[in-house]
């Protein structure tokens, strides 16, 4: 464990359930602490949990920029600021430039709602049920220059129930989201993730999880 927690910023686009787990995790955890949320949308619930938790926040709109390295660039600024040492992107839903890994190398953490690399990008849950999966689930990864693609840190699956529809599965992939995603973060935050190509070791693996 490092001798004071390591500063992170979170991203996030809307409910801010999984930054919850973050926050929550946080104190027991003692490796993490959130430093700054950052939200590409202004008026989401994500904000007010920051808020609710004595968090600074910042809205960096996607429409103010004139291009996706310029919104990045913005986004990094602000995270350096508040002396963040790792992004975690918490239900982002914009894709970075590569910018962000070359100010954040092998720091980005990323959570999406299906077994990558099955079912990327913003729609994998509809996507799931739609294609007739019986197993879906969750994976937790470092981000590289391609959408959804990066060294998977943690899987775990949630099977689809033959009457679920979205919002139930996804209600059942965010519980496991919200224990995989703080689990991922401090060992990220401990130096206990090793990237060798695409295979991420642990020190130790979090119990329940396959990776
Ligand atoms: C989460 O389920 C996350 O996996 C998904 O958005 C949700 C955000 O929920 N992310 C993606 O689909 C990224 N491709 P939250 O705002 O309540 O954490």
């Amino acid at each position: 464990m490092t001798d004071s927690p390591l500063p992170i910023a979170v991203l996030i686009s809307g409910s801010g359930s999984n930054l919850q787990a973050l926050i929550d995790a946080q104190d027991a955890a003692q490796d993490y602490v959130v430093a700054v949320v950052i939200s590409d949308r202004p008026d989401v619930r994500g904000l007010d949990r920051a808020a609710d938790a004595g968090i600074s926040t910042k809205v960096v709109e996607w429409a103010d920029f004139e291009s996706r390295s310029s919104f990045t660039r913005a986004l990094c600024d602000v995270a350096d600021c508040h002396g963040a040492k790792g992004l975690v992107l918490a239900g982002f839903m914009r894709i970075l430039a590569p910018i962000a890994m070359k100010r954040f190398p092998a720091a980005i953490i990323n959570v999406h709602p299906a077994l990558l690399p099955a079912f990327p990008g913003a729609h994998a849950v509809e996507n799931a049920i739609e294609y007739g999966v019986t197993l879906t689930g969750v994976t937790v990864h470092f981000v590289d220059e391609q959408v959804d693609h990066g060294p998977i840190i943690v899987q775990e699956a949630v099977r689809v129930a033959a009457d679920d529809d979205q919002t139930s599965l996804h209600r059942r992939i965010q519980d496991v989201e919200h224990r995989l995603l703080p689990d991922a973060v401090s060992a990220f935050a401990r130096g206990n993730l090793t990237v060798q190509g695409r295979h991420v070791r642990w020190d130790r693996m979090p119990e329940e999880a396959v990776g």
